[in-house]
């Protein structure tokens, strides 16, 4: 018999419309199909707890306006127990998980995006996940004309916009600048992938990262 394979954290990164949902459902499935079992989660979100802070973070007119300190604290506060209800017991029982976004957004969107004093996010992010880290972070990037165009189309398809998809271009262009200088400062951890190409393209891209790791 083949010695099991050891349980892995990967998340998911990129502004909106990158098509981060559609990937993860893809890899989850292809992972799943070679004998794995996986456990799909999104953030902020995922527990009890933290499926309410999304809807006041997001969607819930009582949100809006919030101050950028807030924000940090509550998508920290649903991380925390997101970690330790849901991502701690799947790894230590020998589970994948995939998550669209972790920590890295609040470094880019409060950090980066609300201009938040770097150190205190960082300690704010080191207070909800602890020594709980991805073994790998996927940056799917779009050029913002394409993912500009993307979002229009999801907009026609969907109905409300949420509190993020409000904000203006500039707040985007800084949470991109955000990212890219999360890839700058740690290559080992997290990997660029092209996200202009088509779904299975992209896929393809996605799967190489862990085959060329031998995780899969
Ligand atoms: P999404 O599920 O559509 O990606 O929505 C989540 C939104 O929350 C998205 O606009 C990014 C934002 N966000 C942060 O600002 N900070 C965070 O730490 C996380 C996880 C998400």
């Amino acid at each position: 018999m083949n010695a099991p394979r050891t349980a892995r954290f990967l998340s998911f990164e990129g502004g909106e419309a990158a098509g981060k949902s559609t990937q993860i459902r893809l890899l989850s499935e292809r992972l799943r199909s070679t004998g794995l079992d996986v456990v799909e989660l999104r953030e902020p979100g995922g527990t009890p707890i933290g499926e309410k802070i999304r809807h006041l973070l997001k969607h819930d007119p009582d949100g809006h306006g919030m101050s950028p300190e807030s924000e940090l604290l509550l998508m920290n506060a649903s991380r925390a127990e997101l970690v330790r209800k849901v991502i701690r017991p799947a790894l230590e029982a020998g589970r994948w998980v995939v998550s669209d976004r972790f920590f890295d957004s609040t470094t880019a969107y409060q950090g980066h995006g609300r201009g938040l004093d770097p150190l205190q996010v960082r300690a704010v992010i080191d207070i909800a996940v602890g020594p709980t880290r991805p073994d790998l972070t996927l940056y799917l990037d779009v050029d913002p004309a394409t993912a500009r165009q993307r979002l229009a189309r999801r907009r026609g398809d969907q109905a409300v916009p949420d509190r993020f998809d409000e904000e203006k271009d500039a707040f985007f262009s800084r949470v991109r600048a955000g990212f890219e200088s999360i890839l700058a400062t740690e290559p080992e951890r997290i990997v660029r992938v092209d996200a202009g190409g088509d779904v299975a393209t992209v896929a393809d891209a996605v799967w190489r990262q862990l085959a060329s790791r031998s995780w899969v």
